[in-house]
């Protein structure tokens, strides 16, 4: 059997993928916020194909995901009505059949806009080469499923595409001393550098036919365990920078907001996940949180890794009452909350929620 027909079987299972979804497609790109395994197929230290992670999936059960459990783009499918999107790297070669695409996920664990980021720590698919691999399935994969252009123009368009990028711009480059950035760059022309970059990519997925985007905030990352851990500060958070995430959030809205006006029939969705994000660590009570600085699992050099390979017994019992998984990323209970919100109210997701904009 085709390894595509299994991932989808197998997803489409753990899911109650629907006869009608509200959308044909979940596209889906990014970083470790959404990787549902491409970074398995790396040589690379981001990974999380091990115990702990997964404790929470399906069962138990590792995939890759950087959670205890399941990510936003995974709530989002099961609302939808879609299979979780699979890996694109899971995908050796597309089955020649009727089965139309539902999806794929392109993002992928220590990357950013920048071809540079996140090079210390291994391979992994930066924001351009994502896009680059998207172009491919547009141009090379999907046209083997739709009889006419016109008919995989109006798949492309009523999908939906999930992206989330640009932490790790910070974490594993502009914050790095060794990168040059931090000494090039002030955070505010850093953030606009980036924020251009990114609206080039986002304009190429417009080009090869996406319609519907929605693009998370960068979260308070003066927040993660592996920041607050390492500087010195006063209250929860390294509120230095916390402010650097708000000024690449600030140009971000603008930019969106741009795209949608001059790119025809596009909707470019801005989720705003860093008031959440820092509402949830300041009063994790309101989240019905008991923890939100420390990491569940074990982490390497007084919690300011990703988790312990084989220390997996050792995580904390109670993961949905914390924040952190490891010292980087949130537990699946954040992860529901954003999607929760994001789909289905006005508080995370404008000018309009992932319900109204996938029957727009
Ligand atoms: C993207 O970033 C690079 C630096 O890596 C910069 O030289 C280039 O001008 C940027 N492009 C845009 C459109 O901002
Ligand atoms: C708005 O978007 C257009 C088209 O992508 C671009 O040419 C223009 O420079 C943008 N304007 C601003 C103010 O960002
Ligand atoms: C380890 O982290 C804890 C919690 O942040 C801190 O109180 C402690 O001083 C740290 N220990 C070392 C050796 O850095
Ligand atoms: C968002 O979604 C809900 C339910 O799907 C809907 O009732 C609501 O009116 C939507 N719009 C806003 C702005 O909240
Ligand atoms: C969204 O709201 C609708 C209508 O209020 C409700 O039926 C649905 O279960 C909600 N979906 C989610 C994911 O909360």
């Amino acid at each position: 059997m085709d390894i595509f027909l299994i991932a989808l079987i197998t997803t489409t299972t753990l899911t109650s993928a629907n006869a009608d979804p509200l959308a044909p497609a979940l596209y889906v790109l990014g970083d470790s916020l959404l990787d549902s395994g491409n970074n398995n197929f790396f040589p690379t230290v981001a990974r999380a194909n091990f115990a702990p992670y997964g404790m929470n999936f399906d069962g138990s059960r590792a995939t890759g995901r950087f959670t205890n459990g399941r990510t936003v783009a995974d709530f989002i499918a099961e609302f939808i009505g879609l299979p979780y999107a699979p890996p694109y790297m899971s995908i050796k070669r597309l089955v020649e059949s009727e089965q139309v695409m539902t999806g794929l996920n392109f993002a992928s664990g220590s990357c950013g806009i920048l071809p540079q980021t996140g090079s210390d720590l291994g391979k992994c698919l930066n924001f351009p080469e994502q896009v680059d691999l998207f172009e491919r399935t547009v141009k090379e994969d999907l046209p083997r499923y739709y009889k006419t252009s016109q008919e995989l123009s109006n798949y492309l368009a009523k999908s939906l595409f999930l992206i989330s990028i640009g932490s790790n711009d910070y974490i594993n480059n502009y914050l790095i001393s060794h990168y040059d950035t931090g000494k090039r760059y002030s955070p505010q022309s850093f953030a606009t550098l980036l924020v251009n970059n990114l609206s080039q990519q986002l304009q190429r997925l417009y080009e090869l036919g996406a319609r519907k985007m929605t693009v998370f905030e960068i979260g308070p990352i003066g927040c993660i365990p592996s920041i607050t851990r390492q500087i010195k500060h006063n209250g929860p958070c390294v509120e230095d920078i916390n402010q650097m995430t708000i000024l690449f959030n600030n140009e971000l809205a603008p930019m969106l907001l741009n795209l949608t006006s001059t790119l025809q029939h596009s909707s470019f969705i801005l989720g705003r996940v860093n008031w959440l994000g820092y509402d949830a660590a300041i009063t994790p009570s309101k989240y019905g949180l008991s923890d939100s600085s420390n990491p569940c699992c074990v982490t390497w050099m007084n919690g300011t890794s990703g988790c312990v390979p084989g220390l997996g017994a050792l995580a904390c019992k109670q993961p949905d009452k914390q924040y952190f998984f490891d010292a980087y990323h949130l537990t699946e209970t954040l992860y529901k909350h954003i999607a929760t919100l994001c789909f289905n109210t006005s508080s995370v997701c404008i000018p309009q929620n992932i319900s109204d904009l996938l029957l727009s």
